[in-house]
C-alpha cells in the first residue's frame, strides 16, 4: 500500500509555528514515527508553500497511490483549484487538520475543498494523520472485500 501526504502553506513550521495550536513536535520526528508504525505502508510526503505545486502533486500521484492525506492549510479555505485536482484524480482524499478548525475563527469553519474528499479528520492534533492512514487501511481493505 502507498500513501501520499501533502502538506500545505506553513506547515513546514511545524514544532516551531503557533506551538499552542499546532503542538511543539517537530514534523520530521512524526513522521519518522509514523512509518515505523505502519511498516507495510509506503508513506510518501511532500510540502509545499504554493498553491500550484500543490495541485501539480495531486494530477501527478492521483492516479497511482492508494490514498492521499492532504492538509491544505489556510488553501483548504479558499481554493477552488484544489478541490478542481482532487475532483480530477482518481486517488480517495482525506482532508487533515492538526487543530479542530470548528472551535476556531469563522473563516476556518468553511472547507472549499471537502467535497473532493471521502473524509474529514481533524482536532487530534499530530495524530490527525495516523488516523487518517488508519481510514485509508480500511477502506482499500473493504475495496478489496468488495471486489
Ligand atoms: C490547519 C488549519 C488551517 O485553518 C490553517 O490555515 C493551517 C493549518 C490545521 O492543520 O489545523 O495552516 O490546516
Amino acid at each position: 500500500m502507498r500513501i501520499q501526504i501533502i502538506n500545505g502553506p506553513n506547515l513546514n513550521l511545524l514544532g516551531i509555528r503557533e506551538p499552542e495550536i499546532y503542538g511543539k513536535r517537530a514534523w520530521t520526528d512524526y513522521l519518522k514515527e509514523l512509518r515505523q508504525r505502519f511498516p507495510k505502508v509506503r508513506i510518501d510526503y511532500y510540502q509545499s508553500n504554493l498553491e500550484g505545486e500543490i495541485i501539480n502533486k495531486i494530477q501527478e500521484v492521483g492516479f497511482d497511490r492508494d490514498g492521499i492525506i492532504l492538509n491544505a492549510g489556510a488553501y483548504t479555505h479558499t481554493s477552488i483549484a484544489i478541490l478542481d485536482a482532487l475532483k480530477s484524480v482518481s486517488t480517495p482524499t482525506v482532508e487533515v487538520h492538526i487543530s479542530n478548525v470548528y472551535q476556531r475563527e469563522d473563516f476556518r469553519r468553511r472547507s472549499i475543498i471537502s467535497p473532493g474528499c471521502v473524509g474529514f479528520i481533524g482536532g487530534f492534533g499530530l495524530d490527525s494523520y495516523r488516523l487518517a492512514i488508519e481510514a485509508l487501511i480500511d477502506k482499500a481493505a473493504e475495496t478489496q472485500t468488495e471486489g
